[in-house]
């Protein structure tokens, strides 16, 4: 059977690493610029759902190829459940991936209460609509920054219980077992294969 051609709503080489690593059989993946098309949209909803609707609509309406989009984040519950949604753009305007995490670990700095969690709610529309398929990962937020250099986004203060490591300490098969983006996307996969 020739795989399932998926266009993925993805300019972040770190989330499509991820997809291609966990939708290996089955599936030929492919990004916007493999389909030679631009591809932006701004996430102006409040949810990961809103958000991850926007961008498989509006890829599906430019490709015409079944489309699927990830929007994810963490949410720390010392601080209400943010960043969130917000979690790309958390901080001030110009901070990097690094500095959003050591804003965080900033404004929780002497909070007992480190609970946090990774969120990824995957949207795949077709002809006959748009599906949602999510993914959650419990954690705890680190008291640090994990410089080795691995992982991305908030993976170097994500502490994943289970393991006693963060997601910067473990290699990218182990993240995908256990991780928000790997338990929606198996969802989606047991959908879609049947
Ligand atoms: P968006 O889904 O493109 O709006 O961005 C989600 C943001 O959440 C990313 O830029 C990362 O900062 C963060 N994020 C989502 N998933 C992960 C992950 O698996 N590891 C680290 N950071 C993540």
């Amino acid at each position: 059977m020739n795989p399932t051609k998926l266009a993925l709503a993805s300019n972040n080489q770190n989330k499509i690493f991820e997809f291609k690593k966990i939708l290996t059989t089955g599936f030929s993946l492919l990004t916007p610029k493999e389909l030679g098309l631009v591809f932006e949209v701004e996430e102006t909803e409040s949810t990961f759902e809103g958000n991850a609707r926007l961008k498989s609509e509006h890829l599906y309406r430019i490709s015409r190829l079944p489309s699927i989009a990830d929007d994810s984040g963490i949410c720390v519950n010392a601080l209400g459940g943010k960043p969130g949604v917000y979690s790309a753009r958390y901080g001030k305007p110009g901070f990097t991936d690094r500095d959003r995490t050591e804003f965080i670990l900033k404004e929780t700095k002497g909070n007992p209460d480190r609970a946090a969690y990774y969120f990824c709610c995957i949207a795949y529309t077709d002809a006959s609509g748009t599906k949602f398929f999510t993914g959650k990962c419990e954690g705890l937020l680190a008291e640090d920054y994990d410089e080795s250099g691995n992982g991305f986004g908030y993976d170097p203060i994500f502490i994943y219980p289970p393991l006693a490591k963060r997601f910067s300490q473990i290699s990218p098969e182990e993240k995908n077992k256990v991780s928000h983006r790997g338990i929606a996307l198996r969802e989606f996969a047991k959908f879609l294969l049947g």
